[in-house]
């Protein structure tokens, strides 16, 4: 099935046929796979989840749960939907499991060679006129594209963390990519209740370009003793209005996922004013990514979570 859709504001240009998209997989079920299996589910889409570490599947589907009783209590859902979205979901570990799927979004760890790696299992699985995305935060669309056997049907999805809660998804076209995947994919974010941010494919396209190096900065802030964990984020809180410190949020979004933005802004753009600040470096040697390993910019074994430095 596909839809036609003008193109073109004035509906002047030929109309773009979109493929529909009625199933979903999902390669990669950490923070934000399990947040994208939510709102398709919740949306009434099937989803297939799948991750190479069973007990990733296991904390996913537990964290759906939470996190769906938790619209419960805020009466957003009911308890039917629930229970009707979590039988939508299946999961597993192998990629022939995604085979019936419309549409598969990729959401691994951000590393290209892990995702060069997915895709190039993947795609022998999927049926031709399957159509897929990169949920990255940096890595470039076109890269990824050319290592399938898809590049047209090849597009950037980028959901915003926590999926269920951000009302945004920003959409990267590749060189190659089509107007009816374009469409399809837009369609979807709508179905699945969000709005749409169109970036071009430059190294962490527009939210993580700006987002990113002031997170950075904050920890160059910290590194040189401008001010200590709490001053800092205190100060961005107050001072400019935002909702969350931009050391909180590292600890949030995943401090090795931040340092592989700025990796990829350093090395795409080569320009040394994103380079990555060699604290931003040290806590991602020792481990403490942030609020995934319960460590990072804060301890979160204590209550309330007590500044790691
Ligand atoms: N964390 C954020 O705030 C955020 C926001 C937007 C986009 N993203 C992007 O989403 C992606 C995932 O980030 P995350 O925060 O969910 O990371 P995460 O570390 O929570 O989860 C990554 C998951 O990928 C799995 N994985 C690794 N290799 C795999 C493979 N070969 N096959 C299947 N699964 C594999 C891991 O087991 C893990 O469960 C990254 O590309 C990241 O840049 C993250």
């Amino acid at each position: 099935m596909s839809l036609r859709i003008a193109a073109g504001a004035e509906g002047l240009e030929a109309p773009v046929e979109a493929p529909a998209i009625e199933s979903i997989g999902i390669v990669g079920a950490g923070q934000m796979g399990n947040g994208i299996a939510h709102v398709c589910a919740l949306a009434g889409l099937p989803v297939t989840m799948i991750d190479i570490r069973p007990e990733a599947l296991e904390t996913a589907m537990a964290t759906i749960a939470r996190n769906m009783d938790r619209q419960i209590g805020r009466k957003l859902i009911t308890e039917e939907e629930r229970d009707a979205a979590l039988a939508r979901i299946a999961t597993g570990t192998d990629y022939a499991l995604l085979g019936g799927a419309d549409f598969v979004v990729e959401a691994a760890t951000e590393r290209e060679s892990v995702k060069v790696e997915i895709f190039k299992a993947l795609c022998p699985h999927l049926k031709p006129s399957a159509m897929l995305a990169s949920n990255t935060s940096s890595i470039s669309i076109t890269r990824l594209a050319a290592v399938t056997d898809r590049p047209a049907k090849f597009i950037g999805m980028h959901f915003m963390n926590p999926v269920p809660v951000m009302k945004l998804v920003e959409i990267i076209r590749g060189i190659a990519t089509d107007e009816p995947t374009f469409r399809a994919v837009e369609r979807l974010a709508h179905r699945l209740g969000k709005q749409t941010a169109t970036a071009e494919d430059f190294p962490a396209f527009i939210v993580n370009r700006i987002l990113v190096p002031m997170i950075n900065e904050a920890v160059y802030a910290l590194y040189e003793g401008v001010g200590d964990i709490r001053s800092i984020d205190t100060a961005m809180k107050l001072g400019a209005n935002h909702p969350m410190g931009p050391l909180e949020l590292a600890d949030f979004i995943g401090l090795d996922t931040c340092l592989s933005i700025m990796q990829v802004l350093y090395d795409g753009l080569s320009d040394s004013k994103y380079r990555p600040c060699p604290l931003l470096v040290k806590y991602v040697e020792a481990g403490w990514y942030g609020r995934k390993t319960g460590k990072g910019f804060y301890d979160y074994g204590q209550d309330p979570p007590a500044p790691t430095r």
